[in-house]
């Protein structure tokens, strides 16, 4: 299916474990890719992708107002579609927790993902042919769970965000959705969790196929949706 062929597609946190699985099915349909990496291992994590249409900017700290807006001004045409899956987690009771935990969480999860919203949303808005913004929240921000209290209440923001910006760019043609994994298949977590269902836990690639959709010019009525992609947890 080549269905990105010629459009252009922002993946936020490309070089993460999600994110990386979202490139290389975004390159498979076609689409040119703009990844902003934010140190030398994210790049060095998609070098393996060899491939033309991907296009990888280097030292963007997405938690920066000016560096976000200088990124998407350097893809020079307004995306089709801006996928966000830059983000962290942070787990621990809240009688253990810092403040800079909570800050930490908001700057990696909340700015990185409000600041990317805008700058696609200002583009999109002007070439005036409609688009896609796909965000990652996350489970606990819709299904109560311990030990996320500097985690999950960034998740809600990341919902709450996206529900309003599916109201609010409709009539752009813009369509607003986000994906909720819920603990995914990715190395870091088999590590810290070596007790754990692993079968259970939805796989990175079967969440991009979900991100994707959404993402996609297919999509012709999914809009404001907070999609669960829990696989078998
Ligand atoms: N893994 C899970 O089980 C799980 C469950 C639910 C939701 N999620 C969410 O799904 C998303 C992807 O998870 P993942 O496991 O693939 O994470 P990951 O491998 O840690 O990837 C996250 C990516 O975001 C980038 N990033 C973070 N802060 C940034 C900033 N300020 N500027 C630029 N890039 C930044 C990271 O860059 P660096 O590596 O250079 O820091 C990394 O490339 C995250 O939003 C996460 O919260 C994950």
């Amino acid at each position: 299916m080549k269905d990105f062929a010629e459009r252009h597609v922002v993946v936020t946190g490309g070089g993460g474990f999600l994110g990386h699985a979202v490139v290389e099915l975004l390159l498979a349909r076609n689409a040119e890719v703009h990844v902003p990496a934010f140190g030398e291992k994210d790049a060095k994590r998609l070098a393996d992708l060899k491939d033309e249409r991907l296009h990888v900017k280097e030292g963007v700290d997405l938690a920066d107002e000016a560096q976000v807006e200088a990124f998407y001004e350097g893809i020079g045409a307004a995306p089709w579609a801006s996928v966000h899956v830059a983000g962290g987690f942070v787990w621990g009771p809240i009688v253990d927790a810092g403040f800079e935990d909570l800050e930490r969480m908001w700057r990696m999860n909340v700015a990185s993902c409000w600041l990317c919203c805008r700058a696609a949303a200002r583009r999109m808005k002007e070439a005036g042919e409609g688009g896609r913004i796909v965000n990652v929240s996350a489970k606990p921000a819709l299904v109560p769970a311990p030990n996320v209290a500097a985690y999950a209440p960034t998740k809600a923001a990341v919902a709450g965000l996206t529900l309003g910006l599916a109201e609010e760019l409709r009539d752009a043609g813009v369509w607003v959705n986000a994906v909720a994994p819920s603990i995914m298949d990715t190395p870091a977590n088999r590590e810290a969790m070596p007790d754990a269902d692993f079968d259970a836990w939805p796989k990175v690639e079967g969440v991009a196929e979900t991100i994707v959709f959404l993402a996609s010019p297919r999509n012709a009525t999914t809009r404001g949706a907070i999609v669960p992609v829990y696989g078998g947890s």
